[in-house]
């Protein structure tokens, strides 16, 4: 242990991590939620399923994956197009070019070695950070000092750990100006902070490097690369003691009302923001996740219990500055409550107020992802990331509007406060006796079956039993356990194609499938100690709003080599990449899968990446890694602007092992040790979001 981290009292559970993950990502970022319990005890469904009974979010936007949609400075959309599922208007312009060949070609780079602390990119292929924690956003920032660090800056300065990013290309530029939105999940202090630094201060630093950030991007011309653009006008970091509006049924709730908010309405700040998706109508959505790890509680109700918070003091300790945290304070029970929703926030006004969306429930969100249905509803799909929780699925009461005027964007910018929200339920079409946990084929070839989506809330009201609509969408995991859905190996992204409607679920991992008093497999879980991971696909049956779907895998994956059971749709599996714990999934302008990974082990085995997976024909499960990162990061937030042959990620929590004073990350900026760092550049590694660019032909 650091002596920094040794200092703020960090990492209790060192050591203690399952699977392939860093112990500190683990204590840091999920508060050890795999070390801990397993939060679902409902009896739901632990028996075998048994048969029975842009293109991608920027493609939802009308502009494909490479950047067509423009915003108006002025703040409402003049210029998108958005692509509707269903064969709608949308739906039939995507699917007019159809699958096809990609402008980015390249030839997928051989896996890394979990050790190497590198980028790496494909032959021909350049990269460079766009803006780095701690570069200043404002003209009254000073640029990062690592030994010189203030709350104040860091209120200032692009915050840590980015997570889900999105571009949104800037109307009468001429292709010069867009705006960057990401995320910062959570900060791991052990390598931020010198051991000198009072353990106060970072506190406050920790927590304003916490939040969102909005920044401003141009490039010279459309094959330049993008840079931020410091004190632009959109430029803005959401930070704890920011305003956010609760909206939908919850809003003034007795459950979610505090001594600070007696009326229930606003909250302060976000927390644990994971991935997220961006809609139609210009505004980004970002997924509380793993909350709890800010909440001391009492921990002995059911509704704590379900949510994994506990009584033992938190890995940062913002108990110790504000009462809030401690949901044990009289006049703050409710605290928790208000935190574990998504978020909407309009990165185009600056001055906006942001959403948390209660009808969309309350769990730990990775993200939503949103296709506007035939019908016209929005239809957002969202997993709850914890091991034997569920996949989610709002549909929105009111209609999209097709229009440009400011007055459609203010109509949409309303929908998904209210809806209908529905849980999954899975089962197989092979013998149970085929789910032998193995991950083997069941003789059908295939793992693969039918689904319902099972109401929560339908029209307003509660579809639970006992459950009124507030508790349902306060205590949603419990309002879940009551309607029987299934259990699934923790669900991150879920992504419509807009290209053919199709639904893709990255189950990450679970490693407690299988062992004893744990759900065993399933068909659509199908191996017990689930190390790898897999990508379920969803075919709705008769559109986006419907309660019935086909589903089957698209992928189980794993390393070939190792792991023979590893599948790939059929392609064969000596011909693919190895990939290894999907997380974040994006589409290119052609319809191809783009899965980006968080499974890197922190001793040994390979580097996370970003792999492209085409879907469509001969090649159908080919997988080809396309970038790796470096040494105990993951990857995030990828976008592919494939027509500008193009590529984005976000790189959260490099050299995670390390320690202030025994970095083992020097990512992005590489400094040679011994040599004195230029200008806003350090000699420790910093979460940064990178592009990767053609540099021959
Ligand atoms: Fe923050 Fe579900 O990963
Ligand atoms: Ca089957
Ligand atoms: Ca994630
Ligand atoms: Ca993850």
């Amino acid at each position: 242990m650091s002596d920094t981290a040794r200092k703020f009292g960090l990492l209790p559970m060192l050591g203690h991590t399952k699977g392939k993950r860093s112990a500190v990502t683990c204590a840091l970022k999920c508060d050890n939620a795999c070390a801990s319990a397993v939060c679902n005890t409902s009896s739901n469904s632990y028996f075998r399923d048994i048969a029975s009974a842009s293109v991608s979010r920027r493609a939802a936007l009308g502009f494909g994956a490479a950047g067509a949609l423009a915003i108006a400075f002025g703040g409402s959309v003049a210029s998108a197009e958005p692509a509707l599922a269903d064969g709608g208007p949308g739906l039939a312009a995507a699917a007019k070019d159809g699958f096809g060949k990609s402008k980015l070609t390249f030839t997928a780079i051989a896996p890394v070695d979990a050790a190497v602390d590198a980028f790496t990119v494909p032959e021909g292929f350049g990269w460079q950070p766009i803006i780095r924690w701690g570069d200043p956003l404002f003209n009254d920032a000073p640029d990062f000092d690592l030994f010189g660090q203030s709350a104040a800056a860091q209120a200032r300065q692009f915050g840590y750990n980015n997570d889900y990013t999105d571009i949104l290309p800037l109307e009468g530029a001429k292709d010069r100006r867009a705006v960057l939105f990401t995320n910062h999940e959570y900060t791991n202090e052990s390598i931020m902070f010198p051991a000198a630094l009072p353990a106060s201060e970072a506190r406050a630093i920790s927590r304003a490097a916490h939040g969102l950030t909005v920044v401003e991007l141009e490039r010279k011309n459309k094959n330049a690369p993008w840079s931020y653009v410091k004190d632009a006008r959109l430029n803005r970091r959401y930070l704890s003691d920011t305003a956010y509006e609760l909206t939908g049924p919850v809003a003034g709730s007795p459950l979610v009302r505090t001594v600070a908010d007696p009326v229930g309405r606003t909250i302060r700040g976000t927390l644990g923001n994971c991935s997220g998706g961006t809609t139609p109508w210009g505004t980004i959505l970002s997924g509380e996740e793993n909350f709890n790890g800010y909440f001391v509680s009492a921990g002995t109700s059911d509704q704590d219990k379900r949510y994994g918070l506990t009584s033992k003091p938190t890995a940062r300790q913002w108990e110790l500055d504000d009462p809030r945290f401690d949901t044990r304070n009289p006049g703050y029970e409710n605290e928790a409550n208000r935190f574990g929703w998504i978020v909407e926030v309009d990165p185009l006004d600056p001055a906006s107020t942001p959403k948390k969306r209660s009808a969309m429930g309350r769990f730990k969100h990775e993200g939503a992802n949103v296709i506007i249905a035939k019908s016209g509803h929005v239809v957002a799909y969202m997993g709850d990331d914890e091991r034997f929780d569920y996949l989610y699925k709002f549909v929105s009461k009111n209609t999209y509007r097709d229009g440009k005027a400011a007055a459609d964007r203010r109509h949409n910018m309303d929908l998904l406060a209210e809806g209908d929200l529905y849980v999954a339920k899975f089962s197989g079409d092979s013998p149970a006796g085929e789910i032998d946990g193995s991950g083997t084929l069941p003789a059908d070839g295939a793992f693969d079956g039918a689904g319902e989506w099972r109401p929560l809330v339908v029209g307003g009201k509660s579809a639970v039993a006992g459950m009124g609509v507030e508790d349902v969408l306060v205590y949603t995991r419990l309002a879940a356990d009551k309607v029987g859905p299934t259990k699934m190996d923790r669900c991150e992204d879920v992504q419509p194609s807009l290209l053919t409607g199709k639904v893709y679920v990255a189950c990450t991992n679970n490693t407690d499938r299988g062992r004893i008093g744990k759900e065993g497999a399933t068909e659509v879980n199908p191996r017990n100690d689930n190390r790898d991971g897999h990508v379920v696909e969803i075919t709705e049956r008769g559109g986006q709003t419907s309660t019935s779907f086909d589903w089957n895998l698209l992928l189980v994956c794993g390393d070939p080599a190792v792991n023979k059971t590893a599948y790939f749709s059929g392609f064969p599996a000596d011909r693919v990449s190895p990939i290894s714990c999907p997380d974040n999934l994006a589409f290119d302008s052609v319809g191809n899968l783009w899965i980006s990974t968080d499974g890197a082990p922190s001793k040994t085995g390979l580097a996370d990446g970003l792999f492209k997976v085409t879907l469509d024909g001969a090649e159908r499960g080919r997988v080809e890694q396309f970038l790796a990162v470096p040494r105990d990061a993951e990857t995030c937030g990828p976008i592919i602007h494939d027509n500008e042959r193009t590529v984005f990620v976000a790189v959260q929590h490099p050299g995670e092992d390390g320690s202030f004073d025994a970095q083992t990350s020097f990512f992005p900026d590489y400094v040679p040790a011994g040599t004195t760092p230029a200008a806003g550049q350090v000699r420790a590694p910093r979460p940064a979001v990178v592009q990767v660019f053609r540099t021959k032909g």
